[in-house]
């Protein structure tokens, strides 16, 4: 599945009882697709990064249950046992990272529809497994719109908040594309959009050390795309903004708290506290699925440690060594940027802005866009 204006490879490839992923650890130099057969595949997939990036995470979560139970030749159970071995391998894929809040939210929803599935009068295991089935393809559907809409809302408040709504460059970091989605992209989208409109001078993105999501991924999808980009070593970030080359800072995130505290990739930090030095605008663009309500600040956000090889290591960790024998290793995935370094949270329903007393008040926002 591919939206308009982006026909960069599909990182999730599904049709019902085949699940196959885009092993993003060998872009952009070889393409190869993972077949998944199970929950147990769907969770070393995403704890190994063959699939990354939050919506893509979730999505890829989900699907890898929906083909496990697809291919049952037969359940030997009742159906409330059903809807435990269900909850059961949810809880399970919860466990493969621990910051991007989609994957928790996708099994909360998930379980919510098992739930009712078994309340409904004709509940027996395989009616709960098609219920589940048709909610996790659901998921992979909704993500595209979702990105398409934040495209939408992200494009107008860069062009209204740039010197230029004709002409404007902007900075990225990490990979919010395609890639990192069920397609489109959420920042990247928004970039996606900027260009489809003809007014991006040009988008520049971080290398985004030490995994190199940037190098290897976003620059692949700018290229792809015929987008005018340059990449950046994540150090030239701040040398790019004191020169005047970029309007605004885009972002996406993995985990907002409701106070608009957000944790995306290590490095989003530095780059909001550089854009504050220099005046220019900051922004998250996130799908409402990566809002954590529950969380009154960024933190109690849990932050990912990763192997200490990702940095020994060239590639990522997956090429040979490089870093000085007996060398300790601090390697956090993500960090916390505060919310008074934002100035907006793009989201599929709308941007949020701050309020009179220069905070955000997300919950406000949820409440009055869901109904809920
Ligand atoms: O470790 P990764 O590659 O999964 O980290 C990805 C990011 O930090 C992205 O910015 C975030 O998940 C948003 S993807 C639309």
């Amino acid at each position: 599945m591919s939206g308009e204006g982006d026909t960069t490879l599909k990182s999730i490839c599904y049709k019902p009882g085949s699940l196959q992923l885009l092993d993003q650890r060998k872009l952009p130099l070889e393409t190869t697709y993972l077949e998944i057969r199970d929950a147990a595949d769907g969770w070393s997939a995403i704890q190994e990064m063959v699939v990354r990036g939050a919506p893509a995470i979730a999505i890829a979560a989900a699907l890898s249950l929906a083909v496990e139970v697809s291919n049952f030749s037969g359940f030997d159970g009742s159906s409330a046992e059903a809807v435990t071995f269900l909850e059961n391998k949810l809880d399970y894929l919860v466990s493969s990272r621990p910051t991007a809040v989609n994957l928790a939210d996708a099994a909360l929803k998930l379980k919510q529809v098992i739930a009712n599935a078994l309340a409904s009068s004709a509940a027996e295991p395989n009616s709960i497994f098609k219920a589940y089935i048709e909610a996790a393809e659901n998921m992979l559907e909704d993500d595209v719109a979702s990105n398409k809409a934040i495209g939408t809302f992200g494009s107008s408040l860069l062009r209204q908040q740039a010197k230029n709504p004709d002409k404007l460059s902007v900075l990225t970091h990490c990979n919010t594309g395609s890639l990192a989605t069920a397609g489109y992209g959420t920042a990247l989208g928004v970039i996606r959009a900027l260009h489809t409109q003809g007014v991006l001078e040009r988008a520049y993105c971080t290398e985004t050390r030490p995994f190199n999501q940037g190098s290897r991924l976003t620059a692949f999808e700018l290229v792809h795309e015929k987008i005018p980009a340059t990449l950046i070593a994540d150090s030239a970030a701040a040398a790019l903004m004191k020169d005047g080359r970029v309007d605004g800072v885009i972002v996406g995130a993995d985990r907002v708290a409701s106070n608009g505290d957000t944790a995306n990739k290590i490095g989003t930090y530095s780059l909001a506290l550089c854009a504050k030095h220099h005046g220019i605008p900051f922004y998250v663009a996130a799908p409402l699925t990566s809002v954590d309500l529950s969380l009154s600040s960024g933190k109690e956000i849990v932050i990912e440690e990763r192997t200490a090889k990702e940095l020994l290591n060239t590639h990522g960790g997956l090429g040979e060594r490089i870093a000085a024998p007996g060398i300790s290793v601090w390697n956090p995935a993500f960090d916390v940027t505060p919310a008074e370094l934002i100035a907006g949270i793009i989201t599929e329903k709308g941007v949020i802005t701050k309020n009179a007393n220069d905070a955000f008040d997300i919950s406000s926002f949820a409440k009055k866009v869901t109904g809920n």
